[in-house]
């Protein structure tokens, strides 16, 4: 079966006119120009319709963000409503609005650890860069000018503005863009699956990945180190779950060098991962936390940063020009999102959206090593709740990854395409990352494993072909 669309088609004017006027986010510029463009039409549940009547079981969730399933009324209403009522009203100085209010109050309850105000944004990069300015902020008033380094962990991805984007532990983003700005700095990434030879447990990997911290700190002078941020469960780097331990070992070093800790949940929030919050469950006690995409489902654009009593109370003792919060976007605190991020929360509260993803979790997890746990060219299979990675190896007994691991990874995503799979990929190595809508079933589980399995052959047979294994 190809993917390939006729000229005939009706998405053909469409394509052309794509490839003439549009730049697509992380796409292949020059690739562009030739590769098929899948116009997407519709979608309901868990499934993708493109304009050729193509349907795709989405496994990706979107990007990552599609808790709730796709085409909720509810939330289609809540949004027709507010839009009715007050379509837009900023947030800036005094000016405040209903959903607003009641959604931070509702987040702060929600929230992981103790939580005390909210920031709102659109995006996760957002977020994140505001995270950076909390960060300035908190340390300035505190008198602590020259602490402003905030380090972040290679193969994290925090997002692709220009502070966002340098944060991001990923070459491709920072590569022609003059990225990392200074002030960042990169530590280790938790990727017990490539771990250095002679590390034979979880637990001596995360002290080797805390003293690596440790020491990086030390280097760059702790009076100059503001801040250490991270996913909870890496996603958009390839699903790399911390190693048993890692968040205990890490914020030691954290506390004793007075660093702020950031936990960037804009991928695992909202139940993605089997809990509301993944740090709940990874012991992480976070000063500050992102949160978007699950927030609002991807319904409409929102992000919020929340705030631990730690900082909120040092923002609020500023004394100077009467603490000017001199930040804000004209969509933060928008009150459609709002009042659509109430309707995807009553969706997650009412169904149980994060206990059915750790059950539905677990046993698609059970599944896929079942079915792929033996297969030659699978190297780990890995996750928690809705969250999982299946990583491929050149050679799966020694861990040994592909000499050209941008072919292999180019076929992945190929063959689950062609099996009308939607998954994410795992930037700069081989994996299909799994993140289907909360709302899925066992036996989505099953349809979702027996398509990879399916794929997974696809590349074995591809890889031959090419010469490549
Ligand atoms: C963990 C994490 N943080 C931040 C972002 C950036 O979010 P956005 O694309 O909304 O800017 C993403 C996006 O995938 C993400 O996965």
């Amino acid at each position: 079966m190809s993917i390939q669309s006729t000229n005939t088609s009706p998405a053909s004017d469409l394509e052309r006119l794509d490839r003439a006027d549009v730049i697509h986010g992380f796409s292949a510029l020059r690739a562009q120009a030739t590769k098929d463009v899948l116009i997407m039409d519709s979608a309901q549940g868990m499934t993708v319709r493109d304009q050729l009547g193509r349907e795709f079981l989405d496994a990706g969730a979107g990007l990552w963000c599609m808790n709730v399933g796709y085409g909720r009324q509810s939330i289609a209403d809540a949004a027709a409503a507010q839009m009715q009522k007050m379509c837009y009203f900023h947030s800036f100085s005094n000016f405040s609005n209903e959903p607003m209010v009641r959604l931070s109050e509702r987040l702060l309850r929600l929230a992981p650890g103790n939580m005390a105000r909210v920031v709102y944004a659109n995006s996760g990069s957002e977020a994140n860069d505001t995270q950076i300015k909390l960060v300035r902020r908190y340390n300035n008033i505190l008198g602590r000018t020259k602490k402003k380094t905030i380090i972040a962990r290679m193969s994290s991805y925090h997002g692709s503005t220009v502070a966002a984007g340098s944060l991001t532990g990923l070459e491709m983003v920072h590569r022609t863009f003059d990225l990392p700005i200074p002030g960042i700095r990169h530590t280790l990434a938790p990727d017990y699956h490539r771990r250095p030879a002679g590390i034979d447990s979880p637990e001596a990997f995360s002290r080797y990945l805390a003293d690596a911290l440790n020491t990086l700190i030390e280097a760059e002078g702790p009076d100059t180190v503001a801040a250490f941020i991270a996913e909870p469960i890496t996603g958009a780097g390839g699903v790399l779950m911390p190693p048993t331990g890692y968040f205990r070992e890490i914020q030691k070093v954290l506390k004793h060098h007075d660093v702020l800790m950031i936990a960037d949940e804009v991928i695992t929030g909202f139940g993605r991962t089997g809990r509301w919050f993944a740090s709940t469950d990874l012991g992480i006690e976070p000063d500050l936390v992102s949160v978007a995409k699950g927030l609002t489902s991807g319904y409409f654009p929102m992000s919020a940063c929340l705030i631990s009593p730690k900082v909120a109370d040092v923002l609020y003792s500023d004394k100077s020009e009467d603490g000017m919060f001199a930040h804000g976007f004209t969509y933060s605190g928008h009150p459609v999102a709002a009042a659509v991020a109430h309707a995807n929360l009553d969706i997650l509260e009412q169904e149980d959206l994060p206990g059915n993803a750790a059950k539905v979790g677990d046993y698609l997890i059970s599944k896929l090593r079942q079915r792929l746990g033996q297969h030659p060219l699978v190297g780990e299979i890995r996750g928690k709740g809705l969250l999982i990675g299946i990583e491929l190896d050149a050679d799966r007994a020694s861990r040994r990854p592909f000499d050209n691991p941008h072919h292999a990874a180019g076929l992945l995503s190929r063959s689950c395409l062609e099996e009308r799979l939607l998954v994410r990929g795992g930037h700069g190595r081989v994996v299909a990352a799994l993140a289907p809508p909360l709302i899925a079933t066992a036996r989505d589980a099953d349809e979702i494993a027996a398509r990879l399995e399916r794929a997974i052959e696809r590349v074995a047979r591809g890889l031959t072909a090419s010469g490549a294994h």
